[in-house]
């Protein structure tokens, strides 16, 4: 499994645009190209490949994520429901505001750990990272606090320096362990054949006690409604919802279990993958001086000086150069580069028929540096993104989010966060990679991820920086 993504890489350089393989006794078909994919990269609701591989999945099944939600879900009809609230709720600009203040809240919170920490302590990135990206995922979910950077920051101190956190800290540390583990079971449970899960004492029971424990979320909140997800979700189509949507299908407001199932999938889908693409985005940057130069005059210009607060507005018609950087970073290491659908009736592609039950997978990654659709695919030029560029991108052959009908629902979310960081950064430090010349490791699981990025932070002294 976690060399998967190479595999497939390997079998385009040996077998070219399409091939067949097998999983188990599942006959499969890989596209490396769009216009093979034309058939699987749409956004119809009549696509015949609406079902994920996952859902064929006993395992899956097992666990209930085959009819609720949205990553496993192959009901039609709940997931039309889920994936419209969530949507709903995840783009509407007062939640995305509200993402934008709390990063930058967290964000401040951990240079305070920097500071104390001094600029030659070399910094796991990957680590604080996720502590940041999970304080700043829960807080917007839920509205809850939770000190997963704070706990993070006491581990590397010793004990004697070492805050004292409010004892409901603990209750999250667990809650944010299961959280985090919630993917790593749905991996687990996918590839572990029925016979060992239950004859294996534990697994099934840690799942159930992991999806019980997700119930806190759900807990009252009172009278004053926050922007988080779950307040949103929890009234929408109430009679607290000033903003009743008027089709059809959202006659109901979600159930509970319902709700528990997309902060599952919000929290699991979202912090990993920001994560993830944010490390091997800083890594693209400091590699090359040339890109990091441009992006911190851009970001300069922009915020002149760091009291200058990060607007939402400013974040989202500003820093042209910044959103070209992220996009072709995320184009040479893509972070979910795979899907894999099955055809729900028979179907033609690429002048092959096969019948209904075929699994069809996409490989973006490759997509992203196809020679038929890139000019010098293997390098790093955030310049094809820019709007002066002649050669403009093809459609739908940048894919990072993916392109069939469950194109990821967080993305806008992902994309201003990331941002966020990134601006954050670069406008008050001097990133330095700790080992230069080494090339960043990654792993497949599912979705590509980093395996460390340690980086040394310094003061930016930017007199010196303008007067070069
Ligand atoms: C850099 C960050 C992210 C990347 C690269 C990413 C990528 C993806 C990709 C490639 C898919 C599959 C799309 C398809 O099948 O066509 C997906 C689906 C999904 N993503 Fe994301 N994602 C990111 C962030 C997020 C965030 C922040 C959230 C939630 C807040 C999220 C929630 C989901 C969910 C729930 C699905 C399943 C959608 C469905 O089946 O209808 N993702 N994501």
């Amino acid at each position: 499994m976690s060399d998967s993504y190479r595999f497939f890489n390997k079998c385009y350089e040996q077998y070219g645009d399409i091939y067949e393989y097998y999983i188990g006794n599942r006959r499969a078909i890989m596209l490396n190209r769009v216009d093979m994919a034309e058939n699987i990269l749409t956004q119809s609701i009549k696509s015949k490949y609406f079902i994920r591989l996952v859902a064929a999945n006993q395992g899956w099944e097992e666990l209930g994520f085959t009819e609720r939600g949205l990553v496993g879900n192959k009901v039609m009809k709940n997931w039309l429901l889920n994936r419209r609230m969530l949507n709903f709720c995840l783009t509407s600009t007062k939640y995305i505001k509200e993402i934008v203040n709390v990063s930058q809240e967290r964000f401040s919170e951990a240079e305070e750990y920097w500071t104390e920490l001094g600029d030659s302590t070399p910094l796991e990135f990957t680590k604080w990272m996720h502590a940041i990206t999970v304080d700043t995922q829960i807080r917007t979910l839920t509205g809850q606090i939770t000190y997963a950077l704070s706990s993070y920051r006491n581990s590397l101190l010793a004990a004697h320096r070492q805050q004292p956190l409010p004892e409901s800290s603990l209750h999250y540390s667990k809650l944010i362990n299961h959280l985090c583990t919630i993917s790593r079971v749905g991996q687990f449970f996918y590839l572990m054949p029925w016979y060992f899960r239950h004859y294996v004492p534990g697994i099934r029971g840690t799942a159930e006690r992991m999806k019980g424990e997700a119930r806190w979320l759900q807990e009252e909140e009172g009278e004053e409604l926050r922007a988080d997800l779950l307040s949103l979700m929890l009234t929408i189509n109430t009679q607290k919802d000033l903003n009743r949507v008027k089709t059809s299908e959202f006659e109901r407001p979600l159930d509970e279990e319902e709700i528990v199932q997309l902060l599952i999938e919000a929290f699991s889908g979202g912090v990993d993958s920001i994560t993830n693409a944010l490390c091997f985005t800083i890594y693209d940057i400091c590699k090359r001086p040339a890109v990091k130069s441009r992006l911190i005059a851009e970001i300069d210009a922009t915020l002149p000086s760091d009291a200058d607060i990060l607007s939402y507005d400013a974040l989202t018609t500003s820093f042209p150069y910044t959103s070209a950087v992220m996009k072709e970073s995320s184009r040479l290491l893509t972070v979910a580069p795979i899907i894999a659908q099955i055809a729900s009736e028979d179907d033609e592609v690429a002048g092959y028929k096969w019948r209904a039950g075929m699994t069809v997978g996409v490989n973006h990654g490759i997509i992203h540096r196809h020679k038929a659709y890139w000019k010098d695919p293997e390098a790093f030029k955030p310049e094809r993104f820019l709007d002066e560029c002649e050669d403009k991108v093809k459609p739908k052959t940048f894919l990072p989010f993916g392109g069939t009908l469950r194109i990821c629902p967080g993305r806008f979310m992902a994309d201003r966060l990331i941002k966020t960081f990134l601006i954050m950064l670069f406008r008050k430090y001097e990133v330095e990679l700790c080992e230069p010349d080494k090339e960043i490791e990654y792993h497949y699981a599912m979705s590509n991820k980093c395996k460390g990025l340690k980086v040394y932070l310094k003061a930016r002294n930017k007199e010196h920086t303008a007067a070069a």
